[in-house]
């Protein structure tokens, strides 16, 4: 079914909602995958809203992508504990072996970088979350696993 008519539906059964604008975007996130350049302008009119001010939001928010992820999804953790613990050199290392930035996907479509904010693992910072698997105590050696295994 196509991605306006979908987002239609959704945006009718939410609309009435106070602050619609929220819930509706996780639930075409939910539905796609992603909030579709498609589903923007539908959304748009229905609240009375801009184009604009409704991607501001998607971009706004870090749970909201504009696009749809790799197959795996890769999370490193930008928190404070993390950062202490040397956080940001693994943050450089990562984006170089996977040659993007944080919110983009690799060109083959295999991994989503994305920051997240605390894993709950700040004992064993640094901490990163591939998949929805959390690991800790990351080195610069660990985190060429991680993305080496993404990649595979
Ligand atoms: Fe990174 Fe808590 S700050 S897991």
């Amino acid at each position: 079914r196509d991605i306006g008519a979908r987002t239609l539906e959704i945006v009718d059964e939410m609309k009435a909602l106070e602050g619609p604008l929220l819930p509706i975007l996780h639930a075409v996130q939910a539905e796609f995958g992603y909030v579709p350049p498609e589903a923007m302008p539908v959304i748009a009119r229905a609240l009375n809203l801009s184009r604009a001010e409704v991607h501001g939001v998607v971009t706004f928010y870090h749970d909201y992508r504009d696009h749809p992820a790799g197959r795996h999804v890769l999370k490193l953790c930008r928190a404070e504990a993390c950062q202490s613990m040397g956080g940001m050199a693994l943050e450089e290392t990562v984006k170089k072996l996977l040659g993007i930035d944080f919110h983009q996907t690799t060109l083959d479509g295999t991994v989503t970088l994305e920051p997240v904010y605390c894993l709950g693992l700040c004992s064993t910072a640094p901490a990163a979350m591939l998949d929805g698997e959390v690991h800790g105590r990351l080195d610069a050696a660990a985190v060429a696993e991680l993305v080496a295994e993404a990649r595979a």
